[in-house]
């Protein structure tokens, strides 16, 4: 393939991105996006293989590859769990950051191109940013992974003067850059390269680490965005265009979509990066810590839960986690369906943290072939919470917790909630009393309007389903 060929080729991959991106942003558009971005990655391969920059010999090479990495692939998607996603992809942006270092010490060692003067002080540079950032993306998903799958122990780690050890990493690693752009050799080079990869890899660990289990949704996304980067840096490394354009796509992506996460849990970005927020448990009361519920729960059984929805006009459904992992958005819409078939308004309320990765209610709702036009964001539907005969909670937790409202010492103080217990009755649907992913206790448990329907989610559901058939 001829190089304007391939640059020809390289545009139209990055529309299809584009357009991908563009066809993300929306539930009924969602499937088009996808079908762009594959394309546009099929296009962007094939003009990367067959383009001028790939000899004969190194087809073979890539192929062989590409065939094994696709397989691995394969076989993680289809054995993943939808409950696992973050961590797979945490673990996938762990190889991006890999993939940035490699290129980066590869490129620098190799020394086929005589670079002089201005052109081998910025392509130092490239390498330079480009291992750190890679190495940062590749330790802190590592870290990221671990917290997700629960390997590693939500509680940030705070390390003491940890501001003063981060600003001593950043000069340090600006330090050793100068070393390394001023070194005669590639071995007198290497030295500093390889303690500024280090301190990244530490820096990474560390920023991640801080990070308290309410502030992870951030977390994942912000890890997104600097894969992004990284794959940028390479880009530059390489000097192909296409990896640079797709790289800023997803780096600024990443960035706007952490920002939307940010405002969503009432945050400031640059008090997440710094961590500790969510620690997990709250603190004693007596050292003016997060109250103790208090109170009785009322337990419901599925019967009567079926019969408060048969007898509401209106019914407002929130999902959560526990949806995700009972798998019971099937059974949801087919209480939905009978429901709305007996003329309840009936409507869904979606937080923008709810589950485990940004999106993960709206694509298990689109899978049951829910209607979007009821699928409602907090922002559209928390004001409907009073005029709700009855808001049933399945399997959330933190996003549902008035203490977030009612508790300045909560570690979730501030962060918007759904406003469930505005509705006349509220039905939390989940196993036991156990706290949610940011370990926080719920006072909702212990309203007087609010009931417990104890057990699985799917089987609670499937119970209903048979009670309002009956
Ligand atoms: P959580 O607060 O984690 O609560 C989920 C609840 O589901 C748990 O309390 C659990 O209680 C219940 N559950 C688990 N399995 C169940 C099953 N089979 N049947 C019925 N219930 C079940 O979830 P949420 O309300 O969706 O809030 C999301 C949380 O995750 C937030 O803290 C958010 O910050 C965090 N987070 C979100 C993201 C993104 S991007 N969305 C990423 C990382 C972290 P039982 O054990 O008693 O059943």
């Amino acid at each position: 393939m001829s190089s304007s060929l391939a640059t020809v080729a390289y545009i139209g991959a990055t529309i299809l991105f584009i357009l991908s991106l563009g066809g993300l942003s929306n539930p009924e558009t969602a499937r088009r996006g996808n079908l762009f971005g594959m394309l546009g990655m099929a296009i962007a391969v094939l003009a990367t293989v067959l383009g001028p920059r790939v000899t004969l010999d190194g087809v073979g090479y890539i192929v062989g590859a590409l065939v094994v990495g696709g397989a691995i692939g394969l076989v993680a998607a289809k054995k993943v769990q939808m409950t696992q996603m973050p961590e797979l992809v945490a673990l996938m942006h762990s190889l991006v950051g890999l993939a940035a270092c490699l290129v980066g010490f590869a490129s620098y060692v190799d020394t086929s191109t005589k670079l002089q003067g201005a052109e081998k002080v910025i392509h130092e540079v490239e390498v330079y940013v480009g291992i750190l950032i890679g190495a940062v993306t590749f330790s802190g998903s590592i870290v990221a992974f671990g917290k997700l799958s629960g390997k590693i122990g939500g509680k940030p780690l705070l390390l003491p003067a940890r501001h003063g050890l981060n600003l001593v990493a950043l000069l340090v690693v600006i330090w050793f850059g100068r070393e390394f752009v001023m070194a005669p050799s590639v071995d007198a080079g290497m030295t500093p390269l390889l303690v500024m990869t280090v301190i990244a890899l530490l820096f990474g660990i560390h920023m991640v680490m801080a990070i308290g289990g309410a502030d992870m949704p951030v977390v994942v996304s912000m890890l997104n965005s600097y894969s992004g980067w990284a794959a940028a840096a390479t880009g530059f490394m390489l000097s192909n265009d296409l990896l640079i354009v797709t790289g800023a796509l997803v780096g600024s992506s990443g960035a706007i979509l952490s920002y939307i996460m940010c405002r969503a849990m009432n945050r400031n970005f640059f008090s997440v990066i710094a961590g500790g927020f969510g620690g997990g448990a709250p603190a004693p009361k007596a050292a003016g810590g997060a109250a103790e519920p208090q109170g009785e729960v009322q337990p419901v059984s599925a019967a009567e839960t079926a019969e408060l929805l048969r007898e509401a006009k209106s019914v407002i459904i929130v999902p959560g986690y526990g949806m995700a992992v009972a798998q019971a958005q099937h059974t949801v819409y087919e209480i939905t369906k009978l429901l709305r078939e007996k003329g309840v308004n009936v409507r869904f309320a979606i937080h923008p943290v709810a589950g485990r990765m940004p999106g993960h209610m709206n694509v298990l709702l689109a899978e049951a072939k829910v209607p979007y036009d009821i699928v409602l964001e907090m922002d559209e539907i928390n004001e409907d919470f009073p005029d709700a005969d009855v808001s049933m909670v399945i399997g959330a937790n933190d996003i549902v917790n008035p203490a977030a409202q009612d508790d300045p010492a909560s570690p979730i103080a501030g962060m918007p909630v759904l406003e469930v217990w505005k509705a006349r009755t509220s039905i939390v649907m989940k196993r036991s009393m156990a706290s949610g992913y940011a370990g926080v206790d719920n006072p909702l448990f212990y309203k007087d309007n609010n009931r417990m329907l104890f057990g699985d989610a799917k089987k609670m559901l499937d119970e209903v389903l048979g009670a309002l058939k009956a």
